[in-house]
């Protein structure tokens, strides 16, 4: 019946729409140059300037399918939809783009639509350059907490299936052990750590950290082994899905690395570890302490690799020590979360005081990223300063 409702509701939305445009194409083209109004007031209009990752869909669909608090979001990469590319409320442009420098950006742009960057993957890997992006942006939608429109890769829930939010506070008290049919199901362990590389040189340099790690690791007669298209090791098929199995049956610990450094960057790495009762031994630069669980990984970045690997060894060694890494599970959840969540973008669009609010980022290139001239620098982009 809501469905019904919500179908109907569209439809006449979509009417009016049509009606609407081909009233004003009758009219003269000019009258839309003087005065912009809206279409629907109601539905806020987001133009995909190019593709986003994540979004499938035209339209209203992905507002419904994901039981967004609001749905009167309407999503399109048409951007000949509304005729004039100023109707629209928001405007997204998607990091891969901005970080190319692609030229091809509006002609035309009105003072209350929102200029919007959106990105589903790190500053350091994607930095921008060039300052046709300084005064642009008005909103951010990226995994950084200070984002207008902040998203995340992983999600931790308590046992009341409440999602923690950002920047959590842990409580203080003594976890429950594991039971013993738990401790079971890591009796056939044998191998130390595991990790699956996809990417064989990082801006992180997580592979010097690797080999770093691999040598502090020898004198406890400890080995890491690599799976993916940069390691010796193969687990059936080539994908990292086809390694769950071998990773859950055999390696004590996981090497989460990110692929670069970047605030808040964590990315569900950490998920092949904790979905495969591996311990995650995380890189990256995210304050760990905030996203995930007291003692339930090691921070290669804090411990560096002697300690990281010292500890990995004495885990190893003292079974109720290793036990110990999955405590939180009596008290915690953690899953995958919507990668760029588009319900946020819809709600904010429909927040009055945030929609009269103007802003803009001014010194965008450094909010994102502020080693940006270093790094521009490198890939030869001079030009752009
Ligand atoms: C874009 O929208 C316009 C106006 O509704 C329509 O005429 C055109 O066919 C659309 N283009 C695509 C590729 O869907
Ligand atoms: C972001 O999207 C691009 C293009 O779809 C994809 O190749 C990349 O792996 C994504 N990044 C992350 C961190 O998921
Ligand atoms: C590592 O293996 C060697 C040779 O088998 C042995 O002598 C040494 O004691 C082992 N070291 C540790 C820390 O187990
Ligand atoms: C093993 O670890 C537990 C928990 O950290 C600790 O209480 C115990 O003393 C350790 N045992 C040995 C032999 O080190
Ligand atoms: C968005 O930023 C532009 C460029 O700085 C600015 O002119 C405009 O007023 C801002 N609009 C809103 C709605 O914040």
């Amino acid at each position: 019946m809501v469905r019904l409702m919500k179908y109907l509701k569209l439809m006449f939305h979509v009417s009016i729409l049509v009606l609407i445009n081909n009233f004003i194409k009758n009219q003269k083209q000019t009258k839309i140059e003087k005065r912009i109004e809206r279409y629907i007031p109601d539905m806020k209009h987001i133009l995909m300037w190019t593709k986003l990752p994540n979004v499938e869909e035209e339209g209203q669909q992905y507002f419904i399918t994901h039981k967004c608090e609001h749905i009167n979001c309407y999503f399109t990469s048409n951007r000949s939809l509304l005729m004039d590319l100023r109707y629209f409320d928001a405007i997204v442009f998607n990091v891969q783009d901005v970080s190319s420098q692609s030229s091809d950006l509006p002609k035309v742009r009105s003072t209350v639509q929102k200029y919007i960057f959106a990105a589903n993957d790190s500053a350091d890997n994607y930095p921008v350059c060039s300052p046709v992006y300084e005064r642009f942006f008005n909103w951010t939608w990226t995994y950084r907490l200070d984002s207008s429109i902040p998203y995340k890769f992983i999600s931790v829930y308590n046992i009341h299936d409440e999602e923690l939010g950002n920047n959590i506070l842990w409580e203080n008290f003594e976890m429950k052990p594991v039971s013993k049919l738990f401790i079971s199901s890591l009796s056939s362990k044998s191998a130390a750590a595991a990790i699956y590389l996809d990417k064989c040189t990082t801006i992180s340099r997580r592979e010097i950290f690797l080999n770093n790690l691999k040598i502090c690791l020898e004198p406890y007669n400890l080995t890491v082994d690599v799976f993916g298209p940069c390691g010796n090791k193969k687990c059936g098929r080539t994908s990292l899905r086809s390694c769950y199995y071998r990773i859950r049956t055999t390696y004590y610990f996981y090497l989460a690395f990110e692929d670069s450094i970047a605030t808040d960057y964590i990315t569900k790495s950490v998920l092949f570890g904790y979905n495969n009762l591996a311990v995650p031994v995380v890189l990256g630069g995210a304050e760990y302490s905030r996203y995930l669980p007291p003692y339930s990984y090691l921070d290669g970045v804090k411990l560096g690799e002697r300690l990281t690997a010292k500890l990995m060894y004495e885990a190893i060694q003292n079974k109720t020590k290793y036990y110990e890494f999955f405590n939180w599970r009596n008290h915690y959840t953690i899953k995958e979360s919507n990668v760029l969540d588009a319900c946020s973008l819809c709600q904010l669009l429909n927040s009055e005081g945030w929609l009269k609010t103007r802003e803009t980022y001014t010194t965008f290139r450094n909010w994102w990223n502020s080693n940006y001239m270093e790094r521009c620098k490198a890939e030869k982009r001079l030009n752009m300063f």
